[in-house]
């Protein structure tokens, strides 16, 4: 969550999409080892007035213009117990309403944020939305796997149970879920059913939200609209990156340069054995 894409870490991506789709109040689930992620979304007078004096403060205006628009609180997870179980670490800090769910490693960037196009939906049906994407049947075991009970719209599904990185013979669709969720404060008694049986376990919120579903609560799948990278994987992090640079003013011209001259010289070291053997 704080690898760097461009010119911010992941998660002030995430933070950005979140207050775009007016969202201001945000529960980070942290543990050991995490503490850069407090100090980043809090302010440092020290960094201010150096940059005041080389007239650099613009540097800072992105993150001082988060601090001021939002809250953070932060709990720890002590024992790394699965997805559930940092959620269900949260359920103090959630009266009976509903709330999102960001896992900072999916990055989705689309015309409309994608926690506002769930938040549209979670309004409309007033009730659990999930995103999802189609993905490449090779990709399938990654991923929590949406079975549908009925489609609503193109884009809209009733959800009748959800699978969790299933094997491809076994998945149920081609819909995975992506790390954007609406959640009825109701997981958490699911939550807390599961966790009486499986102390020590691992808690999936896929389990808990499955759960859910069978206490006849409506649960959806809304195909988002967007570009999702998943900076979990090198490729994918690096795909980010240059994904951002495209969109982003400044960087535009530059990394295009850099991409057709990058072309041309990798055909010219493909075509020549010799600058290959150089090279590496
Ligand atoms: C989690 C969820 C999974 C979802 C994925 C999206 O898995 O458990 O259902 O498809 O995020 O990124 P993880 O990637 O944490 O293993």
């Amino acid at each position: 969550e704080m690898l760097p894409l461009l010119n911010h870490p992941a998660l002030h991506y995430i933070v950005e999409e979140a207050l775009q789709s007016s969202v201001y109040q945000f529960i980070c689930i942290t543990s050991r080892g995490k503490s850069s992620i407090e100090d980043y979304f809090d302010s440092c007078p020290e960094l201010r007035s150096r940059l005041k004096e080389h007239q650099q403060e613009d540097l800072i205006a992105d993150i001082e213009k988060i601090i001021r628009s939002s809250q953070f609180t932060y709990i720890r997870q002590a024992d790394q117990l699965g997805l559930g179980h940092a959620v269900w670490l949260a359920r103090h800090s959630i009266q009976k309403e509903y709330f999102g769910i960001m896992l900072p490693d999916d990055i989705i960037q689309g015309k409309t944020p994608a926690l506002e196009q769930l938040i549209r939906i979670a309004r409309q049906e007033k009730a659990t939305i999930i995103a999802v994407q189609e993905v490449p049947s090779e990709c399938i075991s990654s991923y929590g796997i949406v079975d549908i009970k009925k489609q609503i719209t193109p884009h809209l599904f009733q959800v009748s149970n959800l699978v969790e990185k299933p094997d491809i013979k076994e998945a149920p669709s081609n819909l995975a879920i992506v790390g954007r969720y609406i959640m009825s404060h109701k997981i958490f008694s699911a939550l807390e059913e599961m966790q009486t049986y499986s102390v020590g376990e691992n808690l999936e919120l896929t389990d808990a939200i499955n759960n859910m579903i069978q206490n006849n609560e409506k649960v959806f799948a809304y195909k988002i609209q967007g570009i999702r990278y998943d900076i979990g994987t090198p490729v994918g992090w690096v795909k980010a990156i240059i994904g951002l640079a495209l969109q982003h003013p400044h960087f535009t011209a530059p990394i295009k340069r850099f991409l057709a001259e990058r072309e041309t010289q990798g055909s010219f070291l493909y075509n020549s054995s010799k600058n290959i053997e150089h090279s590496v």
